[in-house]
């Protein structure tokens, strides 16, 4: 069913309550998520963003409870990842002349996905498309935002920015808009979503929204892509995001490890009481059983990254290679790390988990605890000393930080 959220303004998207995984497999989403459509109507029509295609029946259904699609005028794809555009073929046999509207980037990848002939029409930043009634479309580049082909809309007359992936959540609700939803599990969901998909552009995240507010444009409004609209002071999470890109951690140590024999979480746990010592707030996470992107919500959030395999194969556990992974990718800032873990034969892991660390630019702030067999008391007390080290940096750095 399509929502009016204004005057001749409605959301014609879909909700996806069943949604587990997105992106293939690479993304949990425990609590489903939305693909967001808006439909505008002046003297012509202008429909922004599609669903993905496995629902393209019922947004096309969505579309007309409010109009018939053949008489759009426009179809603004402002991203060209499936879960946006995938119904665009099903749409577009219904409105075949109509102009798809897309950004410069978006020109090679709408047509790279799909292989048809359509009226595109590629725009620019401050391009303006009049629908009449006193409603204009502006165009907002937003490259990197997370593509390079991302794209905003600001419907002028309407104080409505269409901002496409930022903003969003993954968070299927039974109500459109913010002040109508669970304001903790919105905000839960809108960090998971920019510590797992946006943190590698936070700086472009702070360009782009100190050059949308010089715009001075008037928001009432803000619809993202995914999730919830932002009705009730739509600008908060804008503030959100420009705390989130600063990536100005907690003075918090997470411990992840993984064990086969539980020397490596005897290890983790002296770690992490030499944190509590210090009375430096911790958790401790045992990465093989932990949901990967969750963790990552927690680790863009921490400030001490505190990692523990044993030696298997010469190297550490494979189950710590995908968050491994995403630590590189992701590009965190201002972390500080160490590593620890036991073996039995040869011991690689931890210079392996200390080498990776350093290339992911984070600085080892003690020196790595090695354990052969079953760890010794004096080697849980090597591992208490490493926590404490690691509380005495947190400090520091806070400590630097709050300093005038
Ligand atoms: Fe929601 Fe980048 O797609």
């Amino acid at each position: 069913m399509a929502v009016e959220l204004m005057k001749d303004v409605y959301w014609t998207g879909v909700v996806d309550w069943g949604l587990r995984l997105f992106h293939g497999h690479e993304l949990s989403t425990h609590r489903g998520s939305t693909y967001n459509s808006y439909l505008i109507r002046g003297e012509k029509t202008a429909l922004v963003d599609t669903a993905w295609g496995p629902f393209a029946s019922e947004f096309i259904d969505n579309v007309r409870s409010v109009i018939d699609p053949a008489a759009i005028d426009y179809v603004i794809a402002n991203h060209a990842e499936p879960d946006h555009s995938g119904s665009l073929p099903e749409l577009m046999r219904l409105c075949p002349k109509a102009t798809v509207v897309v950004s410069k980037r978006g020109a090679e990848s709408i047509p790279g996905h799909y292989h048809q002939k359509w009226n595109f029409q590629p725009v620019k930043t401050g391009d303006r498309i009049a629908l009449g009634n006193g409603i204009e479309l502006v165009f907002v580049e937003a490259p990197m935002l997370h593509w390079p082909d991302s794209m905003f809309t600001y419907v002028a007359g309407k104080n409505l920015l269409l901002s496409n992936d930022a903003f969003g959540q993954h968070y299927a609700t039974a109500f459109r808009t913010n002040e109508r939803v669970d304001t903790e599990e919105l905000y839960e969901e809108a960090l998971k979503y920019y510590a797992n998909i946006l943190t590698p552009f936070s700086d472009f995240v702070l360009k782009k929204i100190d050059e949308v507010l010089a715009l001075k444009l008037p928001v009432d409004m803000i619809g993202p892509s995914h999730g919830v609209i932002w009705k009730e002071r739509p600008l908060q999470i804008v503030e959100k995001y420009r705390e989130w890109a600063q990536q100005k951690p907690r003075p918090v140590a997470l411990v992840i490890y993984d064990t086969m024999w539980n020397a490596t979480r005897r290890m983790a746990e002296a770690v992490a009481a030499g944190l509590a010592a210090e009375g430096v707030a911790h958790k401790l996470f045992h990465a093989a059983t932990t949901d990967r992107n969750d963790l990552i919500t927690e680790i863009f959030q921490a400030r001490a990254l505190v990692f523990g395999s044993p030696t298997v194969n010469g190297s550490y556990l494979p189950t710590l290679a995908p968050l491994l992974h995403d630590l590189r990718g992701l590009k965190f800032k201002n972390k500080i790390g160490a590593a620890f873990g036991s073996y039995g034969w040869s011991g690689e892991a931890v210079k392996q988990l200390e080498e990776h660390l350093t290339a992911c630019k984070i600085p080892l702030v003690a020196e790595g605890v090695r354990a052969k067999w079953q760890p010794r008391a004096e080697d849980l007390a090597a591992c208490e000393a490493q926590g404490r080290k690691v509380a005495a940096s947190i400090r520091a750095g806070v400590e630097a930080k709050v300093a005038p």
